[in-house]
């Protein structure tokens, strides 16, 4: 088996070779996609990972033992082929990139069988996910996903590039560590010298960083694994990688500038994709009310409108009631879904109930321009018209509203709006709209905690306007806080930090943290600011989603060579797994596993 290689260098990728290399005589490695016997002449399909090549296999070019070896070829054998190229003597194929030539192989070599794999490797593979990730070494093989992975090596390549010359210092922070507070749970890991005792993986390098700008190193970055036991969904993995960065001396613009030229190098490196410069900014509370979510797909309208005002004195109890508690009443246009059957409707409501809505209210505009509603008896034909106007209601129109709290109303809508696009088709899906959203709320009221927590992480800087309303009215208090927006999909957030300790110390009292508390958790940070700190910012991206959407996947698992399902599980390596009692002993650790209920 040492030998496999003896006297073979491979001279070219398999779509390396062009018109131009007729009449040499090539070394190519790989695959067999495909053989094809036609009697006297084998066709076979190479693959490596830049494409496809034919070869041509006969017996007077290759001798009766090669042509023999040929005729054994399966699909995924690993062959080396030595041949001479020409031109391709049947139906040019303008599919490949060397659809017009073909190797005709005067030796073979077989460097390792294959069995019959258990998925065809193919593009646009419809195999169950489940048996793509157990056999996840043979689902990178497709060339979609190793499309994926090269433009992401191509990607961080270009992020390395254009930080280091914008003077970013790449630095690695620790993997075993402690809690950073960004709001998920966290990985942990017992340790073995201090019985009892935990690391926790990180959530972000978050506190690292804060430290680094304090030592001095004025602009750092790194390219991080980050771990968060959150529930997985299309564009949460439990471990996956950020692109963090920190900048010293700055203020939301500058962290911005930079951070809108690192993104349109990247679009244009990457998928040669132009954005103009400045990106748009709305702010939270603009993109909540038009919207209905702090990540705005603004690929469409569809927008919301509040009508609280229009129906504030209506004879309709589910929105005079939602409004005496507070709350609003808004609604959503779908235009020219006036006819839309009963069942759907029905099972619009359901979504809407899904988010939280304790029902969907409706109106459709006919086409003679009467009105199908489900609240129309409890209002006036004038109270009806003035609604329709306010939404802009035309004949064909559906127009549903919620009323509730303006949490749960933006968020039923928010959902609902992105439900209908899909539905209506309304998503031009070669758009790319970037969008920062600006002004977040410092705080959030946690009603299972019976506090205010930190929207972003307890270490970001309250605008300075808003500083007096620290004591009296938490909760309108807004945040230097950003985040990048890319198609309805948060890309990445991130502040300008507090860097004055009655400003943090302040900042932990409203949280509900005693200053002792404060200092047993972050107390190396809060000490690093006794020593002379400069005034900081920052912003991380997730590296998986940028890749997601620049290469238009609908899961970051597409983009990650080796994620895991939505129960945190791999199914190739069947991790997370029991370990054996000695490992358990060393630790100190005994399990009791709860009774499932
Ligand atoms: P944040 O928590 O917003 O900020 O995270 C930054 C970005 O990381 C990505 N991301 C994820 N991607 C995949 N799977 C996940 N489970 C996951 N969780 C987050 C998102 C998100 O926008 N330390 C701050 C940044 C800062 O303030 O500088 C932070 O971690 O794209
Ligand atoms: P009901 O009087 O409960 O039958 O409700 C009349 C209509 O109002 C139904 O279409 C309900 O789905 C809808 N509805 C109920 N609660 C709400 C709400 N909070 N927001 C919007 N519509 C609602």
């Amino acid at each position: 088996m040492a030998e496999a290689m003896k006297g073979l260098k491979r001279t070219h990728r398999c779509t390396e070779l062009s018109g131009a290399n007729i009449g040499e005589t090539v070394t190519v490695m790989g695959w067999v996609q495909k053989q094809r016997n036609k009697g006297g002449i084998i066709f076979v399909d190479l693959r490596d990972r830049s494409g496809i090549l034919q070869l041509i296999f006969e017996e007077s070019e290759i001798g009766s033992e090669g042509y023999a070896k040929a005729e054994k070829l399966r699909s995924e054998f690993v062959i080396a082929v030595v041949g001479k190229v020409t031109r391709r003597e049947g139906a040019v194929n303008e599919n490949l990139a060397t659809g017009d030539i073909e190797v005709r192989a005067c030796e073979l070599r077989i460097l390792s069988e294959a069995l019959t794999p258990p998925f065809p490797i193919e593009e646009n593979s419809k195999t169950k996910d489940e048996l793509r990730l157990k056999y996840r070494y043979l689902d990178l093989r497709r060339p979609d996903l190793q499309r994926n992975l090269i433009l992401r090596s191509k990607i961080t390549t270009t992020i390395r590039a254009f930080l280091a010359e914008e003077g970013f210092i790449e630095i690695e922070t620790p993997v075993l560590t402690k809690s950073t507070p960004e709001g998920a749970r966290d990985y942990l890991v017992p340790s073995r010298v201090h019985p009892g005792t935990f690391y926790a993986l990180p959530q972000s390098p978050q506190l690292f960083k804060q430290l680094l700008m304090c030592s001095g190193y004025d602009r750092y970055f790194q390219i991080a694994k980050c771990f968060r036991d959150e529930d997985l969904r299309a564009d949460r993995q439990p471990e996956f990688t950020q692109v963090d960065m920190e900048l010293s001396f700055v203020d939301v613009d500058d962290v911005i500038e930079v951070n809108e030229r690192l993104l349109q190098k990247v679009c244009k490196e990457a998928i040669g994709l132009d954005i103009s410069l400045p990106i748009p900014r709305m702010t939270w509370i603009e993109a909540m009310n038009r919207y209905g979510s702090d990540k705005p797909d603004t690929r469409f309208g569809m927008e919301l409108t509040d009508v609280s005002e229009v129906v504030r004195d209506c004879g309709f109890g589910v929105f005079t009631l939602a409004l005496e508690a507070g709350g609003s009443v808004r609604g959503l246009n779908a235009k020219g879904q006036a006819q839309m059957p009963r069942k759907k409707i029905d099972a619009l409501v359901d979504f809407a109930k899904d988010f939280g809505a304790k029902g969907l209210a409706y109106l459709s505009v006919q086409p003679d321009g009467t009105y199908k509603s489900s609240f129309a008896k409890f209002m006036t034909p004038e109270q009806l018209d003035a609604l329709v106007k306010a939404m802009d209601g035309e004949p064909g129109d559906l127009l549903l509203f919620a009323a509730d709290k303006n949490k749960v109303v933006w968020d039923v809508l928010g959902n609902l709006r992105l439900e209908l696009a899909k539905q209506m088709d309304l998503i031009d899906k070669d758009q790319f709209n970037f969008l920062w959203i600006t002004e977040f709320p410092l705080l959030e009221w946690s009603e299972e905690e019976n506090r205010y927590t930190a929207m972003h992480h307890p270490f970001t800087m309250p605008m300075e306007e808003d500083l007096e309303y620290l004591d009296t009215d938490p909760g309108r208090v807004r945040a230097k806080a950003y985040d990048i927006v890319l198609n309805g999909t948060e890309l990445g957030g991130g502040s300008v930090r507090i860097f004055q300790s009655e400003v943090q110390e302040k900042m932990f009292e409203v949280l509900g943290f005693s200053l002792e508390d404060a200092y047993e958790r972050f107390g190396f940070l809060l000490n690093a600011f006794k020593y002379g700190v400069p005034p900081h910012a920052g912003l991380a991206y997730g590296l998986d989603r940028l890749v997601m959407l620049l290469v238009k996947a609908d899961s970051i698992r597409e983009v990650i060579a080796f994620p895991k399902v939505k129960d945190a599980s791999c199914l190739m390596t069947d991790a997370p797994n029991v370990v054996d009692q000695v490992q358990l002993d060393e630790l100190q650790i005994s399990i009791s596993l709860k009774e499932n209920e």
